[in-house]
């Protein structure tokens, strides 16, 4: 009865020539340096090094034994989602991705659980996607947390999550796209700061545009690296809630009043993080993520957990299996 990891990403080893698959524009494709090395390539510009723990199920699977992990959701790299994109195009690679995914967890469907990517800028596609999917073997869809300058509160998006609550579909939000700039293009700024700010936003975009108000409450949503900076800043959001009505006050219950409606993973590295988003959230609303296999993921996987003297033994097993099954619909 091991953790249950539900943040984990694949990169195929090969996939189509999406230029001519799918159509004129810039694609990522995959530079094979060995038959243990790769590098996603945007044109001629390096994207990242990637390794066979990507793709290779063995490889993935030792490293789960390893870390004591018996299951993985494996979901997309956000790279691939190609929101901006035209929705034809972005069907087109969702199903390759998709597809690809099936093959990289067929060695061990009771471990290695696939999540789709939608072309989420075409809601009507992207709940097509989704049912495709779900029947051909995947367990759930992860999302990027907005397109373009929509948000999880644009009507499209809401529509996507509604059809995600009738037809129990977990979905995992991944922040990606993050805002560039010359201040932000350094340090990997935009991954320490942005991706947090990112999925904060979301969070926000959820409460306050009246999302959680609409869908109904059996819609699962989690989201990534513990939910970015919202559970840190939730004093802030809530006081101005509570002090600036005309501005912000939409939503129909202040923002605490919606804390049992998604779960965050654990990914936060750090006991004391760990301990706000189980004090902020409830231990009902952590799952054990590690953003396999990517170097700013946690490995072991779950070791944060085993650092957290504040929790017994029930919550910790909560929090590395019992609350990712129910997220799984298991
Ligand atoms: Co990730």
């Amino acid at each position: 009865m091991g953790t249950i990891d539900v943040h984990t990403h694949f990169v195929p080893s090969a996939w189509p020539d999406l230029s001519t698959q799918v159509g004129p524009g810039l694609w990522p494709t995959l530079r094979v340096d060995s038959e243990r090395d790769a590098m996603i390539m945007l044109g001629e510009t390096e994207f990242r090094r990637i390794g066979d723990d990507c793709w290779d199920a063995s490889v993935r699977l030792a490293d789960m034994d390893a870390d004591g992990v018996e299951m993985q959701v494996v979901s997309p790299t956000p790279l691939f989602f190609s929101y901006d994109k035209s929705g034809d195009e972005a069907v087109k690679v969702a199903r390759i991705f998709n597809d690809l995914a099936l093959e990289i967890c067929a060695p061990a469907p009771e471990r290695l659980i696939p999540f789709a990517q939608v072309p989420l800028q075409d809601p009507d596609a992207a709940c097509a996607e989704a049912d495709r999917a779900l029947a051909s073997g995947h367990a759930g869809v992860e999302i990027g947390n907005h397109v373009g300058d929509r948000d999880l509160d644009d009507e499209g998006m809401v529509m996507f999550l509604q059809h995600c609550a009738d037809n129990d579909i977990p979905v995992f939000v991944h922040p990606w796209d993050m805002p560039g700039s010359p201040r932000l293009d350094r340090w990997m700024a935009r991954w320490l700061t942005g991706m947090p700010a990112e999925t904060h936003l979301s969070i926000i975009a959820m409460i306050l545009g009246g999302v959680f108000d609409r869908v109904p409450p059996t819609l699962r949503l989690a989201f990534a690296h513990g939910g970015g900076s919202f559970a840190f800043w939730l004093g802030r959001f809530e006081n101005a809630w509570l002090q600036r009505p005309d501005l912000i006050g939409v939503s129909e219950r202040p923002p605490s009043a919606y804390l049992d409606r998604f779960s965050v993973d654990s990914v936060v590295f750090d006991p004391v993080a760990l301990r706000a988003l189980v004090e902020t959230l409830g231990t009902s609303q952590v799952m054990v993520g590690s953003d396999y296999p990517y170097p700013l993921g946690e490995r072991p996987v779950g070791s944060v957990v085993d650092r957290a003297d504040f929790l017994d033994e029930a919550q910790k097993r909560a929090i590395r299996r019992d609350n990712a099954l129910r997220f799984l619909g298991r």
